[in-house]
C-alpha cells in the first residue's frame, strides 16, 4: 500500500457507520449565558438514535468556561469515567464542538472514542445522502472537517489496528502526503460543488419564469415532506427521523385562487448546524434562495418550537436568504393543546396553523401563501398593439400570462407580474393597463 488513501478511510470511517449499532453515553457542557433548551441533551438523543447508536446514559456539566485541554472539568471527567467503564460504553458524544486536541486528550483518558456533535451529524448526512450531489457536499464537509484532525485519525486507525502494512509508524511524512491529497480532493469536490451550484442557479432561475416558487424550510422532523406530500399528492419519503430528507424535491401545487406553483422540500435545519455543512449544501438550498415565498414549517408539539424556530432564522441568515418573504407555518396542531396552540398564535400573529398529517386547516395556508404572493405580484390585463410584439416576451420573462385574446388590432394580456416590474412595463408606450393597485385603468 503506497499513501494513504484519505478519502477511502474516511468513507470507511464514516459511511459503514462509525457509529453504528454502538452504545454512547452523551456529554453536554453548558457555558453560562448560554440558552439551553428544556432538555439539552435530547436532541443529541435523537441525533444518536439517527446514526443507530444506542444511548446509555448522559452526563451534562455548566460551566463558566471550558476547560482548555479537556472541554469537560476534571471532576466531571473523572465522572464520566467511572460511567462509561461502569456501562461498558464504546463511545462519548459530546454535544459541544472539540477542538482536535481536546478530543484526542479525552480518548487518552476516557479510553474509548469521542465524538462531537459536528462528527455525528456528519455521519448521519453522510449515510442519508443519496443523490452525487448530496454526496460531494457531505464528502466535502467530512473532508474540511477532518483535515485538521488527521493526526488523531492515524493514531486512532493504529490503535484500533486497522490497515497494518504500510499504516504503521506513518510519521510526520506520510501525514504531509495525507493532508495534500486530502487538500487536493477538497479543491476538486469544490470545483465540483460550484458548478453543479451554477447550474442549479441557471435551472431554478429558467424555472421561475413560469412559475412562481414556494420552498419549505424548517427543523428537521418538523412535517416538511409530509406537507409536500399532503398539497402535492405525491409520495415523498416521510420517517420519524432526523434529516429524514437531504435532497431538494419539487412538486407542482394547484394553489386555489391563485393557479400552479413550485413547491419544494429542503433539507431539515438544526441548532448549531455545522457551518461546513451549510455551506457545502448551498447548491441543494439553492431552491429555497430564489424562492418567491419561504414557508418555515415549525413543530408545534415540540417543547422546543420557539428555540427550533430560531435555529432555522439562525441558518436562513447564514445562507443569506433570512430577508426573503416568510411564512411561519405551525404544524402538527392535532398534537398541540388548545392552551398552547393560543399562545403560539398570540406569539407568531401571523402564522398559520395546520396539520400537515390530518390536513387540517389547509386551505386558510393556501389562502394565507396566496395572500402573501399577491403581495409581491400584481394581477394585470394589458391591451397593446398586436404589432408590439416584444411586449408579450416581456411578459413572459417578468412574470406568467395566464391568458391571451388576440383581434385584427389589438392584443389583450392577462398575466401576473412582479411589482418591480411595472417600471419596465411603464417604459412601453401604446398599452393601457387595467388592475393597477392606485390609478387605474391607466393609458401609457
Ligand atoms: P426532515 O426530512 O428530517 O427534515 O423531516 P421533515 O420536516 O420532512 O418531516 P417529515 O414530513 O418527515 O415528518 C416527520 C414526522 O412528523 C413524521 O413521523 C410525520 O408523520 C410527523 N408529522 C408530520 N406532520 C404531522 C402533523 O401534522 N401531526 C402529527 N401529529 N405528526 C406529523
Amino acid at each position: 500500500m503506497g499513501a494513504f488513501d484519505v478519502s477511502a478511510e474516511l468513507d470507511q470511517l464514516s459511511r459503514t457507520g462509525t457509529v453504528f449499532k454502538e452504545s454512547a453515553i452523551l456529554a453536554g457542557v453548558y457555558l453560562d449565558g448560554q440558552g439551553t433548551v428544556t432538555d439539552p441533551l435530547d436532541e443529541l438523543t435523537g441525533l444518536a438514535e439517527a446514526a443507530g447508536v444506542q444511548v446509555l446514559d448522559k452526563i451534562v456539566q455548566r460551566r463558566r468556561k471550558p476547560e482548555v485541554a479537556t472541554y469537560i472539568g476534571t471532576g466531571k471527567l473523572d465522572e464520566l469515567k467511572t460511567v462509561v467503564d461502569a456501562r461498558d460504553a464504546d463511545l462519548v458524544i459530546f454535544d459541544n464542538d472539540l477542538a482536535p486536541s481536546q478530543t484526542k486528550n479525552l480518548e487518552e483518558v476516557l479510553n474509548v472514542r469521542v465524538l462531537d456533535r459536528t462528527e455525528l451529524i456528519l455521519d448521519i448526512f453522510a449515510s442519508r445522502a443519496r443523490t452525487s450531489e448530496a454526496r460531494l457536499a457531505v464528502e466535502l464537509a467530512q473532508l474540511e472537517y477532518s483535515l485538521p484532525r488527521l493526526k488523531r485519525m492515524w493514531s486512532h486507525l493504529e490503535r484500533q489496528g486497522v490497515g497494518g502494512v504500510g499504516l504503521r509508524g506513518p510519521g510526520e511524512k506520510q501525514l504531509e502526503v495525507d493532508r495534500r491529497l486530502a487538500q487536493k480532493r477538497i479543491l476538486d469536490l469544490k470545483k465540483n460543488l460550484k458548478e453543479i451550484h451554477v447550474r442549479r442557479q441557471r435551472e431554478v432561475s429558467s424555472r421561475k419564469n413560469s412559475s412562481r416558487t414556494v420552498s419549505l424550510v424548517g427543523y428537521t422532523n418538523a412535517g416538511k415532506s409530509t406537507l409536500l406530500n399532503r398539497l402535492t399528492d405525491s409520495d415523498v419519503y416521510v420517517k420519524d427521523q432526523l434529516f429524514a430528507t437531504l435532497d431538494t424535491r419539487t412538486r407542482r401545487w394547484h394553489l386555489p385562487n391563485w393557479g400552479p406553483v413550485l413547491l419544494s422540500d429542503t433539507v431539515g435545519f438544526i441548532r448549531d448546524l455545522p457551518h461546513h455543512l451549510v455551506a457545502s449544501f448551498r447548491a441543494t438550498l439553492e431552491e429555497a434562495n430564489q424562492a418567491d415565498l419561504l414557508l418555515h414549517i415549525a413543530d408545534a408539539s415540540s417543547v422546543d418550537v420557539h428555540e427550533q424556530i430560531d435555529a432555522v432564522y439562525q441558518v436562513l441568515t447564514a445562507l443569506g436568504i433570512r430577508e426573503k418573504d416568510t411564512l411561519l407555518v405551525l404544524n402538527k396542531m392535532d398534537a398541540v393543546d388548545s392552551d398552547v396552540l393560543t399562545m403560539l398564535l398570540q406569539k407568531y400573529p401571523n402564522a398559520a396553523a395546520i396539520s400537515a398529517k390530518s390536513g387540517l386547516r389547509l386551505e386558510t395556508l393556501a389562502v394565507k401563501v396566496s395572500d402573501a404572493l399577491s403581495k409581491e405580484f400584481l394581477d394585470l390585463t394589458i391591451t397593446a398593439s398586436v404589432s408590439n410584439g416584444s411586449l408579450a416576451a416581456m411578459l413572459a420573462k417578468e412574470g406568467e400570462i395566464l391568458s391571451k385574446q388576440y383581434t385584427d388590432e389589438t392584443a389583450v394580456f392577462h398575466c401576473r407580474l412582479p411589482r418591480y416590474a411595472l417600471g419596465r412595463l411603464q417604459r412601453i408606450p401604446g398599452i393601457t393597463v387595467h388592475g393597477l393597485p392606485e390609478r387605474e385603468p391607466e393609458k401609457w
